[in-house]
C-alpha cells in the first residue's frame, strides 16, 4: 500500500492512481445551448444524488468549451453507455467543431439531444452549480429516465473494461430491497 499526505495539493499521477481504483461506468452528457448548439461529453463523474427528490450530480472542468452552453440551457441529459459504445465514449472525449455528426439523435425536452441505444438515460433541470476548485458542479433534478436491459461499460485504472463477471442487471428484478437499503 503506497501512503501519501497531500493535504489537498497531491501529484496529479499520484490523484490519478488511487482515484483510478474507483471504477465508474461511463456516461455521454448533452445539452442545447440558447444559440441551438448541441453541446455533450463524456464523463465519469456522474453519480446518484438523493432519491427523492431524484437527484443527479456530475462536474466539468472550468475550461470545457461546453462549459457556457450547459450553464445557460438549464438542462442536460445523462446517457449510460453500454460495453459496446467506447466508439461513443471516444467520440464525446475528443474536441471536435460537431462531435454529433453523422449520429442519429432525436431532441428530448428544450431540443436537448438524445442518443439511442444506450443502457439508461436520465432528461435532468439544473437544480444547482457549485463551483469547487477546477470543476463546476451540476445537480440536476431529474425530469425523465429510461432504461434498458444489459453490461454497462466500465472505466477503471485508466482503461475500458466490460464485467463480463459482473451479473447483467433485468428489468424483472427488484431492485427496491437494494434501494432500500441504502436509503
Ligand atoms: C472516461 C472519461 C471520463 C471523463 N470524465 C469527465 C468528467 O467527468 N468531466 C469532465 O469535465 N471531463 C471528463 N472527461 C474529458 C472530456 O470528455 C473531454 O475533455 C471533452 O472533450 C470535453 O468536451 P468539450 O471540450 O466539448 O467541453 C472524461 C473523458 C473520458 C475519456
Amino acid at each position: 500500500m503506497i501512503e501519501i499526505d497531500v493535504d489537498g495539493a497531491a501529484d496529479p499521477r499520484a490523484l490519478r492512481n488511487a482515484l483510478g481504483r474507483f471504477a465508474t461506468g461511463v456516461t455521454v452528457i448533452t445539452t442545447r445551448g440558447p444559440d441551438g448548439r448541441r453541446e455533450g461529453l463524456t464523463a465519469n463523474s456522474f453519480a446518484a444524488l438523493s432519491l427523492s427528490p431524484a437527484l443527479v450530480l456530475w462536474s466539468l472542468g472550468l475550461k470545457a468549451k461546453s462549459l457556457a452552453g450547459f450553464v445557460a440551457a438549464g438542462r442536460f441529459a445523462v446517457h449510460v453507455l453500454r460495453s459496446s459504445q467506447t466508439d461513443l465514449s471516444h467520440r464525446f472525449a475528443t474536441p471536435a467543431p460537431d462531435k454529433f455528426a453523422g449520429l442519429e439523435v432525436v431532441d428530448g425536452a428544450g431540443g436537448v439531444p438524445l442518443l439511442p441505444g444506450v443502457l439508461a438515460r436520465f432528461e435532468c433541470r439544473i437544480e444547482r452549480t457549485v463551483e469547487a476548485g477546477d470543476h463546476l458542479l451540476f445537480i440536476g433534478l431529474v425530469e425523465r429516465l429510461a432504461y434498458d436491459d444489459g453490461e454497462p461499460l466500465i472505466f477503471s485504472a485508466g482503461q475500458y473494461s466490460t464485467p463480463r463477471f459482473l451479473r447483467v442487471a433485468s428489468s424483472q428484478d427488484d431492485l427496491e430491497a437494494v434501494w432500500g437499503g441504502l436509503g
